[in-house]
């Protein structure tokens, strides 16, 4: 059941893609009172909470997947430092799941709107839940299910089906913020191609531009770069350029040019084009929030696909914004005024303040305008909508360029309803340890908000990185449908190539695409069906304590769990077994161990190199062969992880991996082992399948 409410005059986000008629009656709910309905200062709900509650959701955050402890916001934000003290990245994802511990009924909860709103879980009151929706209006649905999974599936519903990539996105993509000309992605290329560790993807960061000018590409740098996307295409190797969204203040380049003389640009109170700091210098940045400058600038997309691209990245969306032109100004006049022989400490900060401020201001989000249908709308307003509405730009133009093939999109700043045109990535992580847990527990709350497609930067993007902290997070990076090595400029470079040991790589990236007709089968199915792919303990076993205070396994898909390895040093771990399964402990798609592991508690040895894949009681994970790249991967020719007590049956979902319409190329093979060993498979394709 859900209950939609209306407060104030909300903008229209589109995040909900069904018709729910408003509640007539004033706001009287049973879960959450509304403390302070402010006309002005906002609206205030709160909710108490007993011993046990818990709370689920909130898509890309800080912290684990109980959300309980800590106050979140959401507030997009460039911010690369996501430490435990964070209250927001990059997303807006306001839906979450009030699970109580006993008595009182479970309630899902969704703020629908573009300005900030706080999720105070129980920080300034261990006993309250308190939700601050800032000054401007919204609409609240509440929803009501039988379960945790059946709460997800009615969220889904309401908001759309989630963006679905082409296959060959599930591939593993080499990247880094460096590569500076086409030899240096040939240089990548090779080693991997040569050294037999698979590879589908080269990203293009910024330094492929024109000095950052979207839609550029340096020419001295890449030449003919048609036939350069073409030379890698034959190596079955797709580019993925970075597209930011501050465009460069530049008399003579087109994008600027076009979108000044149609007033594309967000404005200031009087009209002119709001001038911010980003990579390119001075830039301005789309109103991708007007609906004819959102089709203009997906539209320069085209650019790139004409050369041969298939896939792209959104970036620095949130917006972020170094400086604003006006704090610029008076920063430098602040910066004059100093003076050597009167810097006491409150002076010293004060000029250290000037500059370390700069970036991100507030008050600089609140000195711009969109024009929203003819309404001069304050950016402060729909600050969490600009990062989506750019990637919306860009899918909404590949729609319309590119009808039957899907194209790869995914972004840095996102807001739900986002999640039916693209998919994300988590932005900045660092290469330590505690971020690749914090990576690995964003996975099931930003499926419960939609994201399907995402994925952390593997080995960490900024510090640097160690083989060893590498290979773990390529350990749960294999599961993740976007599986990318990215790192910052200046940090210690971290392709496979760098730490000699290509075997390893070769093994856990070889499993990746062995693992694939199961990743893809569960990916589409979860999008299809509105469904999560990654899935807490405590929705699976709600009744078992152990399993719900689980945070650090997974299961990925309906037949397996994992429990990722994310201890520097550590040589195995402690894994909760809710009920019998069958552990994988996989070297490689080829050389494993097996053993049926009873429920409770086991320490249970991973080397270095070694995959946990707990396999359930009557389920199967199909696996191929593997291969180099994603097209290689035979998927009619599979063996059957399996753990059949009585029966399994598995419904194995495939299609042509590019077409939009996946009713029309979608096709499902039903997979069944009997408890003697049998094996049948029936559905559109032939499929020759053996155990192991
Ligand atoms: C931002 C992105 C990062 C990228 C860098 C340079 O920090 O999050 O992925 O490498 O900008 O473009």
């Amino acid at each position: 059941m859900i209950r939609k409410y209306v407060f104030g005059e909300p903008i229209e986000t589109d995040a909900v893609e069904i018709r729910i008629p408003a509640e007539t009656k004033a706001f009287t709910e049973d879960h959450i009172r509304l403390l302070s309905p402010g006309r002005q200062g906002g609206s205030v709900f709160v909710c108490p909470m007993s011993d046990g509650d818990r709370i689920y959701g909130l898509g890309e955050n800080v912290r684990g997947i109980n959300k309980r402890g800590w106050i979140y916001e959401s507030n997009c934000s460039d911010d690369p430092n996501h430490t435990e003290e964070k209250h927001s990245l990059y997303g807006a994802h306001n839906f979450l799941i009030f699970e109580p511990a006993g008595g009182r009924e479970r309630f899902g909860l969704f703020i629908d709107c573009g300005q900030k709103v706080i999720f105070d879980c129980g920080y300034t009151d261990r006993k309250q839940l308190r939700i601050t929706v800032a000054e401007g209006g919204f609409v609240l649905y509440i929803l009501e299910n039988e379960s945790l999974l059946d709460m997800v599936h009615e969220f889904r519903s309401m908001i759309g089906r989630s963006y679905i990539p082409p296959k060959w996105a599930f591939g593993y993509g080499q990247s880094r913020w460096g590569y500076r000309s086409a030899e240096d992605v040939r240089q990548i290329v090779r080693e991997h191609r040569d050294q037999g560790v698979p590879l589908d993807s080269v990203y293009m960061d910024i330094d492929y531009m024109e000095r950052f000018k979207d839609f550029t590409v340096d020419a001295g740098r890449f030449p003919d770069f048609p036939e350069f996307v073409e030379e890698m295409s034959r190596q079955h190797i797709h580019l993925v350029p970075i597209i930011d969204a501050g465009v460069k203040i530049e008399k003579g380049y087109p994008v600027y040019e076009e979108g000044l003389a149609n007033g594309y640009f967000c404005k200031n109170e009087d009209g002119t084009p709001f001038v911010g700091g980003a990579w390119p210098g001075r830039v301005h940045f789309p109103d991708v929030l007007n609906p004819d400058a959102r089709k203009w600038f997906g539209d320069w997309y085209r650019v790139l696909l004409d050369a041969g691209i298939e896939g792209f990245w959104n970036d620095m969306n949130e917006p972020a914004l170094f400086y604003s032109e006006a704090y610029l100004q008076e920063a430098f006049r602040k910066l004059t005024s100093f003076r050597t022989d009167d810097l006491d400490i409150w002076k010293f900060f004060e000029l250290k303040g000037t500059v370390l401020s700069m970036a991100n201001r507030p008050e600089d989000f609140r000195s711009f305008y969109h024009n929203m249908n003819g309404k001069m709308i304050r950016h402060d307003r729909v600050h969490n909508l600009y990062g989506s509405n750019m990637t919306r730009a860009a899918g909404e133009a590949f729609e319309r360029l590119s009808p039957e093939k899907r194209i790869l999109i995914f972004s840095r700043s996102s807001c739900i309803g986002m999640h039916r045109c693209g998919g994300i990535w988590m932005g900045d992580n660092q290469s330590w340890w505690s971020h690749l847990l914090m990576n690995m527990q964003m996975l099931p709350s930003l499926n419960m908000c939609g994201f399907l497609y995402i994925g952390a930067d593997l080995g960490g993007f900024g510090s640097d990185t160690t083989a060893d902290l590498l290979i773990r997070w390529l350990e749960l990076g294999i599961f993740t449908p976007l599986m990318r090595n990215h790192s910052s400029m200046g940090t210690r470079e971290q392709e496979f190539y760098r730490f000699g040991e290509p075997e390893t790589f070769q093994k856990i990236i070889g499993l990746r695409y062995a693992l694939l007709p199961y990743l893809y089968s569960e990916f589409m199915k979860a999008a299809l069906s509105g469904g999560m792919m990654f899935i807490p303990l405590a929705f699976v076993w709600p009744e078992d304590g152990m399993a719900v205070q689980t945070e650090d396994q997974l299961m990925v898909g309906e037949s397996l769990m994992i429990a990722p390895v994310y201890r520097q040093n550590a040589a195995g771990r402690y894994v909760y077994l809710p009920e019998e399964m069958k552990l994988y402990r996989m070297r490689s798609a080829q050389d494993m161990d097996v053993e049926i592991l009873e429920a409770g508690h086991h320490f249970v040895r991973a080397e270095l190199g070694e995959v946990l894949i707990f396999v359930r009681a009557d389920h199967l994970v199909p696996l191929a062969e593997g291969g180099q790249y994603v097209e290689q991967v035979n998927t009619s020719s599979l063996r059957l992880m399996h753990f059949v007590k009585e029966e399994a049956v598995y419904q194995l979902y495939d299609d042509d991996g590019y077409s939009r319409n996946v009713e029309l190329a979608g096709h499902l093979t039903e997979i069944r082992v009997t408890a003697g060993g049998g094996i049948t498979a029936e559905g559109a394709m032939p499929l020759k399948c053996e155990l192991i």
